[in-house]
């Protein structure tokens, strides 16, 4: 019969996780709230990348007449997705996960599609990133529910900030295909 382990006092810190490597977390959100919060941002994580990714190729390979504006646009729009994906990836750490940063984890993760291997048409481009950002805010107000049960303003504030930037450039880029 297996030995049961002898019931010690009080354990000498009670701030050490089960194998006794790092301090637990403490912050009010419970840990199956902090790891549900946090798998939703790593999938927000990985679309915001995706969409970054696609849109610097974008950038890089659009041709035609709205070759100018498109070109600065869209290196406008990759700029502030790159910007985005720290704080995203440093919320995931606060809440005491890992967070996923290669290909093969993005490609997992991601609601997003990657870029088409050959580049489109530039309106094809702008339609692309559309349903890009669109698919991007879908991924972030999924995950209200869970964040606001656990009452965790700051992936709140975070989340709305995304909402915003995305629905706005979504608006932005869907007016470039109307008359
Ligand atoms: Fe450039």
């Amino acid at each position: 019969m297996p030995r049961t382990p002898a019931r010690t006092s009080a354990p000498a810190s009670p701030r050490r996780d089960p194998a006794g490597k790092r301090m637990t977390i403490d912050i009010g959100i419970d840990s199956k709230a902090r790891a549900a919060i946090a798998a939703g941002l790593s999938r927000l994580l990985a679309d915001t990348y995706t969409l970054y990714l696609t849109t610097h190729n974008f950038h890089w390979n659009v041709t035609g007449p709205m070759f100018n504006t498109l070109h600065a646009m869209f290196m406008a729009q990759y700029t502030e997705l790159w910007n985005a994906v720290d704080p995203i990836a440093e919320r995931i750490r606060s809440l005491g996960h890992t967070a996923p940063g290669s290909y093969a984890q993005f490609g997992r993760l991601a609601s997003v599609p990657d870029a088409p291997a050959e580049p489109p048409k530039a309106l094809e481009m702008v339609r692309i990133l559309v349903a890009g950002h669109e698919a991007v805010a879908r991924t972030a107000r999924a995950l209200f529910a869970a964040v606001d049960k656990a009452g965790d303003e700051p992936t709140a504030d975070l989340l709305t900030q995304r909402l915003t930037v995305h629905e706005q450039q979504a608006w932005m880029l869907r007016s470039l295909l109307e008359d």
